[in-house]
């Protein structure tokens, strides 16, 4: 079986008494199977690691691979013209090949930049291609094609029929789910309310049970959204979700910017996963969540990017220190400090898509998915007191990534973008 050593390095473990260890790690296969000091030096791989620091890798919750083609168009508009104004036209003409490399530059970069599992929503057409990417390019996901089956100003291409829609899905779902050993997951994909009938959303709930996959989808982002949701079902967006059985466990509700107290508690109750997206909510002007009165609540937070158009990278870095600087001028430089935002991007987010026992944190068994930071490459530090993650929310940048590894696999190392499985 494969193996790499790396030697010598400063481990953020995020393990449940979060403990940073000076010493090796041993992968063996797609897993970690030793930690501790000087661990010899044979494998096939020995990296030597001193002075450096390996991290979980990043897991992002709210991720559109489809739209990575797209940078650079969401300037100046708010979601609903941005959405039919720029993003629905162009997604509607995307083509197999174009679905497929528009994944691939996204995972390229969210490898480099350290991040090993997302949870991607496709567009309607070509979404295979994409999940093809995502295969060949050896990242943990959980993706599926959106869903869309109502709405004025959706192009033709886009609007579907419902049954077309569900039948579409489920066969994705029985060709992706589950494969290469349970690294890519089949999630239902529904746009989010304004686009979905009732009867699709019921369906979605009921197939989502019956297959035990993730629903992910958008809620509560802007205000004119919930003012259309109120309007089309006389409630509000999350009291909705909660009224047709979709609330639960197994829910991914990206953004969740504009709730009030009753959906604050049903977000909590019924254990809903809220994929934070802060530099999408500021250059959409959507709004700033209340993460801070969420995290209060015990509720579950990760992080996500967004896509590309909506937030100019795919980059966690730049992820994890928008969702802090945007609440210290409200509620004072403590709050969202470091360490809370380093474990919505890593164990916090293992917890979002139910894998908490197997990635989030380097610990004895679970998957080799982590990230090698060069913390000095750029910048040295005088002092060994600073707090390596304190270093890596406020000043890490995608640069400071010297190696990704998913799987127990090499996908990335100096910056260089390796394929894992070209035979598909
Ligand atoms: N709400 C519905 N669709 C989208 C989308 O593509 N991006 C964002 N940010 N919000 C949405
Ligand atoms: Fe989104």
């Amino acid at each position: 079986m494969p193996s790499i050593l790396i030697k010598n390095a400063q481990i953020i473990t995020m393990n449940a008494q979060e403990e940073i260890i000076q010493g090796d790690l041993l992968i063996v296969d797609d897993k970690i199977k030793k930690i501790g000091k000087d661990l010899g030096d044979q494998a096939d791989r020995v990296i030597d690691a001193t002075s450096k620091t390996v991290i979980p890798g990043f897991i992002q919750t709210h991720i559109h691979l489809c739209q990575t083609l797209f940078r650079g168009q969401a300037d100046d508009l708010e979601l609903m013209d941005w959405l039919q104004k720029r993003i629905w036209p162009l997604e509607a003409s995307h083509d197999e090949e174009s679905s497929y490399y528009s994944a691939m530059l996204g995972v390229g970069e969210l490898i480099q930049s350290g991040t090993t599992t997302i949870v991607d929503m496709e567009t309607v057409n070509h979404t295979d291609s994409a999940f093809q990417a995502m295969a060949e390019s050896g990242i943990r996901c959980l993706a599926g094609k959106v869903m869309m089956d109502m709405g004025d100003d959706v192009p033709d291409l886009l609007l579907e029929d419902t049954a077309k829609s569900i039948q579409q899905s489920v066969d994705l779902l029985e060709k992706w789910n589950q494969y290469d050993n349970g690294r890519i997951q089949y999630a239902f994909c529904p746009r989010f309310v304004v686009s979905c009938t009732e009867e699709l959303l019921i369906e979605v709930r009921d197939l989502s049970n019956h297959y035990n996959v993730k629903v992910h989808t958008h809620a509560s982002e802007n205000r004119k959204e919930i003012e259309i949701v109120e309007q089309q079902r006389g409630m509000r967006n999350i009291v909705y979700l909660d009224h047709i059985g979709l609330a639960n466990e197994n829910l991914i509700l990206a953004h969740c910017v504009w709730l009030d107290d009753e959906e604050k508690r049903i977000i909590k109750e019924r254990g809903i996963k809220m994929s934070h997206c802060p530099n999408s909510n500021m250059k959409l002007a959507s709004g700033i969540a209340d993460v801070p009165d969420m995290l209060d609540l015990q509720a579950h937070v990760s992080l996500g990017a967004d896509g590309a158009p909506c937030n100019n990278n795919l980059d966690m870095f730049n992820e994890m220190r928008m969702a802090s600087l945007i609440q210290k001028p409200i509620h004072g430089p403590t709050i969202m400090d470091a360490k809370t935002i380093f474990r919505m991007a890593t164990i916090g987010g293992a917890k979002a898509v139910g894998l908490e026992d197997q990635i989030g944190s380097i610990e004895i068994g679970k998957k080799a998915d982590i990230a090698i930071l060069d913390l000095n490459k750029f910048h040295t530090f005088p002092s060994a007191e600073v707090d390596p993650i304190s270093r890596i929310v406020y000043s890490a940048t995608r640069a400071d990534v010297d190696a990704t590894i998913i799987n127990g696999r090499i996908v990335m190392e100096s910056g260089t973008v390796k394929t894992v499985d070209k035979d598909l």
